[in-house]
């Protein structure tokens, strides 16, 4: 992607639907063993895989547009390959899928972006707790379960997002009812609650954010509209706060933002908020927002990170970033000072010290996160950064340069 830095962003969007909204529900789809049409769903490299995936299964699944059309009566194996699974974190969640409609499941470990460790232990915990006998060895984890699940409550020692989607997968079809205490809450959660709601599953959510799910007998299919992407929209107002812009983001929806947007004021930012549209108003200079602590939701987002550190690179005084979830989310500090930016990375805090100006070079995306950063920051570099890897970028955004180049951006793909 090659970026000439320096142009203000300036005008309308429309937000892309969220990927981790619609990854877990291809899977929960499954369970349906019916027809689903899902709307909104973003053209992502990570949804081709997961329809690949259900192919592989013997689903019928096909994307037109942002339309996506499954059909899971047919499902014929519950063994995913290697080469499916490696390429995203999010088939993991096939595998409460599978052993609550087959009754078993082989699959190899998931793959994602490199984060540091990201084990699956939780997810493997909680279905042996609800009755399903799980083998690891040989680089997969097969799963049988010769009757139907059984309803148990589950603590979580977490509020792991995966292990939550796992929990509700396995528990929709069990036999009794099952309680998630300590689960994660994220707007994708809820997401995939309406989704399986809407499918005839009884879901109930606490206040404080518990589940309380009663197996029924069967799903069926439904047409469902996936929510709007939350990080895709932090995205484009970091990069409308870079590089000095004035972005409406159609579609974003305040209410799950609710610890960024804050933030965003913090450094100087104008928010003018409708519940489905955000518009942000760059200052001349950001101001450093001083700290950013990533926790559950509804904390600041892990996934934000990257995006609020490209800001605070080019804000007037210094941030301390803390991440609380990954072990190592700031491998795209290294890229981000070859572009001049101050970063000092120790485990798992960050020391921004904000430059004046950012300068071109040619950088890599780490990881999906991390990439979405380095493009940010190139959009306010002096010169022309040249950005490489684009397959991290693929996996989570929808033709990002076309939206920027919407907004007055000067981006291009360039073939190689
Ligand atoms: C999901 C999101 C990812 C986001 C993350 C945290 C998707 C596709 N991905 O990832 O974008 O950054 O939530 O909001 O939705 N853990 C274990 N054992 C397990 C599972 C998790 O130790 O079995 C640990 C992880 O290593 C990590 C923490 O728990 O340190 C949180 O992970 P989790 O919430 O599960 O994230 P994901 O579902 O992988």
């Amino acid at each position: 992607m090659v970026i000439e830095g320096g142009r203000p962003l300036r005008g309308e969007i429309p937000l892309q639907g969220a990927k981790n909204s619609v990854l877990p529900i291809l899977a929960a789809a499954v369970l349906t063993g019916s027809r689903c049409r899902l709307r909104n769903c973003p053209q992502l490299r990570d949804v081709d895989i997961m329809l690949e995936t259900l192919r592989y299964l013997g689903c019928r699944a096909e994307q037109q547009g942002n339309t996506v059309e499954v059909d899971t009566a047919a499902i014929s194996r519950c063994d995913i390959p290697e080469e499916y699974m490696r390429q995203l974190r999010s088939s993991v969640i096939f595998l409460g899928a599978l052993v609550s409609r087959c009754g078993q499941a082989d699959v190899a470990y998931p793959g994602g972006c490199d984060l540091g460790a990201r084990p699956v232990d939780y997810h493997v915990a909680i279905l042996r707790q609800m009755g399903v006998q799980v083998e690891e060895s040989g680089g997969r984890i097969v799963c049988r379960s010769p009757g139907r699940i059984t309803g148990v409550p589950l603590s979580l020692l977490f509020p792991s997002v995966g292990a939550t989607e796992t929990a509700i997968l396995a528990a929709v079809l069990a036999e009794g009812t099952t309680t998630v205490v300590h689960a994660a809450r994220e707007p994708e959660i809820r997401d995939l609650c309406r989704f399986l709601r809407c499918c005839g599953a009884r879901i109930r959510t606490g206040r404080d954010g518990s589940l309380e799910i009663e197996g029924v007998a069967a799903l069926h299919g439904c047409t469902f509209s996936v929510m709007p992407d939350r990080i895709a929209a932090v995205t484009y107002l970091a990069a409308a706060a870079v590089t000095g812009g004035e972005v409406r983001l159609k579609g974003a929806r305040p209410a799950h933002l609710t610890a960024v947007l804050p933030l965003l004021e913090q450094t100087g930012c104008r928010l003018l908020l409708t519940p489905d549209s955000i518009t942000l108003t760059a200052p001349a200079r950001l101001r450093a927002p001083g700290t950013v602590c990533t926790m559950p939701y509804p904390g600041i987002p892990t996934d934000a990170g990257p995006l609020l550190m490209a800001m605070a690179s080019v804000a007037d005084g210094t941030t301390v970033f803390v991440e609380n979830i990954f072990e190592n989310r700031f491998r795209c500090a290294a890229e981000l000072c070859r572009l001049g930016a101050r970063i000092r990375v120790e485990n798992r805090v960050a020391v921004v010290q904000g430059v004046e100006q950012l300068y071109a070079a040619h950088v890599a995306c780490t990881d999906l996160r991390g990439g979405a950063a380095l493009l940010t920051a190139g959009l306010c570099a002096q010169g022309t950064t040249v950005l490489t890897g684009l397959r991290h970028l693929d996996r989570g955004y929808q033709v990002p340069e076309i939206y920027l180049q919407k907004l007055g951006a000067c981006v291009r793909r360039r073939d190689v």
